[in-house]
Parts: structure tokens; C-alpha cells; sequence
């Protein structure tokens, strides 16, 4: 392949290469595609600015832009939730199913027995990310017969993400994860971003109106650290219903969690798994007269250990990975998510 660089002006260079081709189609996908109903509205603007071309070029405010719209469809995906208190990681997610016809979208993934991640953005991103995680997890076990330390998990998925942030040719993984964790050190929350930086976190919330959650794990988020299993799960899904609109509930159907812990290999629970946990927090909100009442000491809900179906090859097709137009956030969601 054939690199090369050419000085459009003083401000910026573009590089050359055979790939030229596949940049431009990259940035077609990008901004008109009905997969970020907002960029349309944003599209006037991107292509008032030339700075936007490539991931090698810097706006003369030092700004990557290609790297801002990555991050803009971080937000744009569905909610996405993680907690941890001493013994258990868990991860909670809306999905949501792009028409009537189709099914819900996979939001939580299994990588190995003691790790597990939620996505929020480009599904298909996730992929090659889950795909390349999983990989790192399965030579750590034949190497050196151990599980994979969660911190080097993710400071590898950092190094992986890091080269498409700089070179000419690529762009960013448009997806952000929560990845739940449990190894030697105990457990563990991170949260990685197209960016390529990652957080070690106690709790955290990413995607769309995902402020909301956030507002209800910084208020509870106390109370976890000695929190049972059941009491976690809750506080999760409370979390997460935090961030619909208020017309909107959690069923059984669209949302999912995913645990891990010192005594669970990761485990993902959906569908009929789910609804002791989601009648509880209905009797909670109803009795409490509004939202925020979970962990409220009602009878601790059963739990299944079995793994849910297919946890073992969470295969998405690309017609799932879109996300729904429907439930899409009006333009401005980043005015919204402070609003609410
Ligand atoms: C989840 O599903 C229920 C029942 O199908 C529905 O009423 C609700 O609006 C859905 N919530 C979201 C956020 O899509």
C-alpha cells in the first residue's frame, strides 16, 4: 500500500494512500446514514469546516473532529449501566429493536468466565472488539493457565484503540464500553471510549440520557459496597429506568444484565430471569410514589445461575446492530441529557 502526504494549506495535510476510497465511504456512513439521526442536522455544519476529513487532521483549535463524532455515537447508543460492590460486578442495558419485525439488539456479551461487557454505539465495532477481548483472554489461559487480570484486559483494548485515534486510513471504534470484572484484585467497573482512554470506575452510565443514571448511582453509590447480589441487580435496573422517558418502562424484553463475582462466573440474565428482579422494582416505585426507591429491603428476588441462551456466542446480526429511529433522541442530546 502506498502512503503519502499532501499540504492542502497551512492549517492541515491530508494523507494519500490507496485507501482513499475507503475513507470516503467511511465518512458517508458517518453522516448520513439514518444509524445517527442527528448527524444529518449536524452535516451543514461538519462540512462547513475541513478539518473533519480525516483522523490525521487537527482543526486550528487543536480539536481531532472525528474523534468528537465517534464519542457522539457513544451517546447516541442505548443506555448502558455498570456497579460493583465487594463480591459482584454487574452491567445492566437497554436494548432496543429497530421495527416491530425485528428482535431486540445484544447489549452484554460474555468475554470469559470472569468477564463481561455492555455496549453502547456501534454494535458492530463491539464485535471486533468482543472478538479481539475474547482472544486475549483465551492466550492468557493457554500461556499461563490464569485468567486474564481485568486491568490488563483493558489497557490492551486502550493500546488496540489508540492506533485508530493517529493513523491515516482508519477511524475510530464508535462504541464505548462497560466492562464488569472479576479477578485476584476483586471486582471491577471500566468504562473505555473511542477516545481510547478507560476508567476505572465504582459505577457508571454511558449512552443515551444516560445523565439520569448517573444522578442515581452518584446518590447511592454508598450503599453498594456491602450490597448482596440481588440488592446490586436492583439498584442497576433502578439506575437504568432512571434514564427512560417517563412514559417508558423496563420489561423483560429490553433490558438485560450480566454478573460476575467471587462466586458466579459471568452470567447474563434476560427475559423470564429478569422479572422477579422487574416486579420488585415495580411494587418499589409504586409504594414509594416515584422513582429512586430501590433497595428498599423487600424479599430479595431468586436468582437463576444458569447461563441465558447462547452466552456463549453472542453473534449479532448487522440488521439488529442498528439502532431503532424510534426511540432515537431528538437532535440536541447532549442539551437534553442535562435537562432531564
Ligand atoms: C419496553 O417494553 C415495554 C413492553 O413491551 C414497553 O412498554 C416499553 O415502552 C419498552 N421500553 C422502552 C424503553 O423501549
Amino acid at each position: 500500500m502506498e502512503y503519502g502526504c499532501r499540504v492542502i494549506d497551512e492549517h492541515s495535510t491530508i494523507a494519500i494512500c490507496n485507501s482513499a476510497e475507503i475513507l470516503r465511504i467511511d465518512q458517508a456512513v458517518f453522516f448520513f446514514f439514518p444509524l445517527f439521526p442527528a448527524l444529518p442536522v449536524l452535516a451543514p455544519v461538519m462540512f462547513r469546516n475541513q478539518y473533519d476529513n480525516d483522523i490525521t487532521t487537527w482543526s486550528p483549535q487543536g480539536r481531532i473532529h472525528q474523534i468528537e463524532y465517534a464519542m457522539e455515537a457513544v451517546k447516541q447508543g442505548s443506555c448502558a449501566v455498570g456497579l460493583k460492590s465487594k463480591q459482584y460486578a454487574v452491567i445492566v442495558a437497554l436494548k432496543r429493536s429497530s421495527s416491530e419485525l425485528s428482535a431486540h439488539q445484544r447489549k452484554i456479551f460474555k468475554l470469559d468466565d470472569h468477564v463481561g461487557i455492555a455496549i453502547s454505539g456501534l454494535t458492530s465495532d463491539a464485535r471486533v472488539l468482543s472478538k479481539f477481548m475474547r482472544n486475549e483472554c483465551l492466550n492468557s489461559r493457554y500461556v499461563f493457565e490464569a485468567p486474564l487480570p481485568v486491568s490488563r484486559l483493558i489497557s490492551s483494548v486502550g493500546d488496540k484503540t489508540q492506533v485508530c485515534t493517529q493513523r491515516a486510513g482508519r477511524r475510530p471504534y464508535g462504541v464505548g464500553l462497560l466492562v464488569a470484572g472479576f479477578d485476584e484484585s476483586g471486582t471491577h467497573i471500566y468504562q473505555t471510549c473511542p477516545s481510547s482512554n478507560y476508567y476505572d470506575c465504582k459505577a457508571m452510565s454511558i449512552g443515551a440520557r444516560s445523565q439520569s443514571a448517573k444522578t442515581y448511582l452518584e446518590r447511592h453509590f454508598e450503599e453498594f459496597t456491602d450490597a448482596d447480589k440481588d440488592t446490586l441487580i436492583r439498584h442497576g435496573l433502578t439506575a437504568l429506568r432512571d434514564s427512560l422517558p417517563s412514559n417508558t418502562k423496563l420489561s423483560q424484553k429490553n433490558c438485560s444484565v450480566g454478573i460476575v463475582g467471587f462466586d458466579t462466573a459471568f452470567t447474563i440474565l434476560e427475559e423470564d430471569a429478569l422479572s422477579p428482579y422487574l416486579s420488585v422494582l415495580d411494587e418499589a416505585s409504586s409504594s414509594s410514589s416515584g422513582r429512586g426507591g430501590a433497595g428498599s429491603g423487600n424479599a430479595a428476588a431468586m436468582v437463576t445461575d444458569e447461563p441465558a441462551a447462547g452466552a456463549g456466542e453472542p453473534e449479532v446480526t448487522p440488521a439488529e446492530a442498528m439502532p431503532s429511529a424510534d426511540d432515537s433522541q431528538p437532535p440536541q442530546s447532549e442539551a437534553m441529557e442535562t435537562d432531564h
